[in-house]
Order: structure tokens, then C-alpha cells, then sequence
């Protein structure tokens, strides 16, 4: 299992578990509050804006010049937004911490 752990924009914590897709699905299966994932996963409505850790950017990545464009739409934009739906729930990321940007 890997594990990512969703701050939400009000301060709760959720701990979620998965195996693959997208960390994107996993917020949408565990009902995280600020992840709707509107467009299904194809980074075109930036409704899964995360800010990640900074430890974790080196495993993680920066946005792609795709993903920047979407984000100029989105408010509290920062060195560290990510659209969630853009990072793969693998191995390398177990342990991850997101927090939620909408409420
Ligand atoms: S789900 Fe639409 S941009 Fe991520």
C-alpha cells in the first residue's frame, strides 16, 4: 500500500492508503474535502491543486509548463502547487503530505 496523507484547507488530516492511479483518485475515494477531480484526471480544470510538501518536491517534481498554465487559474499559487491528478500513486512517492488548497 502507499500511503499520502491529505491536509485539508480547514487543518483536518486524512491518512489514505492506495495502489495506483492517481493521487488525485485517492482524494476523490476518501472523500477529501477540496479535491472534486472535475475533469477526471486530464489536467484541465485544476480542482485538485495540492501544495506538496517541500520535503517531498525532490521525489515529487515541479509542474510541467501544461500544468503551470492550468494553475494560473487557480488561487494560492505557490513554488510548490501541483495539480494532484498529475502525480502517480507509485512506490516512490509512499509517505507523501499534500495540502488541499480549495475548501
Ligand atoms: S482533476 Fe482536473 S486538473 Fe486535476
Amino acid at each position: 500500500m502507499i500511503n499520502v496523507t491529505f491536509t485539508t484547507a480547514d487543518g483536518e488530516k486524512i491518512q489514505a492508503q492506495g495502489t495506483g492511479g492517481s493521487v488525485m483518485e485517492l482524494a476523490v475515494a476518501h472523500n477529501v474535502p477540496g479535491i472534486d477531480g472535475d475533469c477526471g484526471g486530464v489536467c484541465s480544470c485544476a480542482t485538485c491543486h495540492v501544495h506538496v510538501a517541500q520535503d517531498d518536491m525532490a521525489r515529487v517534481g515541479y509542474a510541467n509548463d501544461i500544468e503551470k498554465d492550468m494553475l494560473e487559474l487557480s488561487d494560492d499559487v505557490s513554488e510548490t502547487s501541483r495539480l494532484c491528478c498529475q502525480i502517480a500513486l507509485s512506490k516512490d512517492i509512499d509517505g507523501l503530505s499534500v495540502t488541499v488548497v480549495r475548501e
